[in-house]
């Protein structure tokens, strides 16, 4: 059974507490927060006063991805959310293995994701201290995009490279995703499913969640 994370980019914004109450009360597993720079990616979501304010009200696991340039800047930042998992882009870090064991030193998960056209064997020399990789199935940036049909490859690869190495690594999986490609991608290894519009845009969206967390 996959944890599921629906992504808030896809909640009305006006209505944060109401949309975090709604999923409060359903069987999703983390909180999935999408934080944009303008600049590793086209678009600005929201940051960390926004994030404190929903903070408050969720009462799962908050499921951090930062879509930013140098997010080894916000570590402390992301700690003080109170935090469970920490994702920094593997395109967005020179230094990778310095800032997983800052994200781990502070307690959190350490998560690595990977933009579509990133290949898996590039985390060969780092997946044993990943708890967690997750791999971008659209471009980073908007909600509602199509599926990237090669992501179920690239997960079948990432599930070979982790059984292989005897990682611990959880594999996320993070755009495009609902009932149909849900079902391929568990099926293909996935432990994580992140979804934004699949959960927000159904007319009930505690039922959608209790469809994904059942594929
Ligand atoms: C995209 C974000 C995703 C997005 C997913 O840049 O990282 O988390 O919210 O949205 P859907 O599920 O609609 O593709
Ligand atoms: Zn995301």
């Amino acid at each position: 059974m996959p944890l599921i994370s629906p992504s808030l980019l896809s909640a009305d914004f006006g209505n944060l507490q109401r949309d975090l109450e709604m999923l409060n009360n359903s069987e999703c597993d983390w909180y999935h927060l999408d934080v944009m720079d303008g600049v590793f990616v086209p678009n600005i979501s929201f940051g960390f006063p926004v994030m404190q304010a929903m903070a408050k009200h969720a009462k799962k696991p908050l499921d951090v991805h930062l879509m930013i340039e140098r997010p080894e800047k916000f570590i402390n930042e992301v700690k003080a959310l109170g935090a469970k998992v920490m994702n920094v882009h593997y395109e967005a870090c020179t230094h990778l293995h310095r800032v997983v064991q800052q994200i781990k030193n502070e307690g959190m998960m350490a998560g690595v994701t990977l933009n579509p056209h990133t290949p898996v064997s590039l985390l060969e020399e780092i997946i044993g201290d990943l708890d967690l990789v997750m791999l971008m199935s659209v471009n980073p940036g908007f909600g509602g995009q199509k599926f990237i049909e090669h992501s179920l490859d690239k997960t079948r690869r990432l599930r070979e490279l982790i059984d292989r190495t005897n990682s611990h690594a959880l594999i996320e999986i993070d755009g495009g995703v609902n009932r149909q490609t849900g079902k391929q991608l568990v099926e293909a290894g996935a432990d994580v499913l992140v979804a934004g519009s699949a959960v927000f845009k159904a007319d009930d969206p505690v039922e959608e969640v209790h469809i994904l967390k059942h594929l």
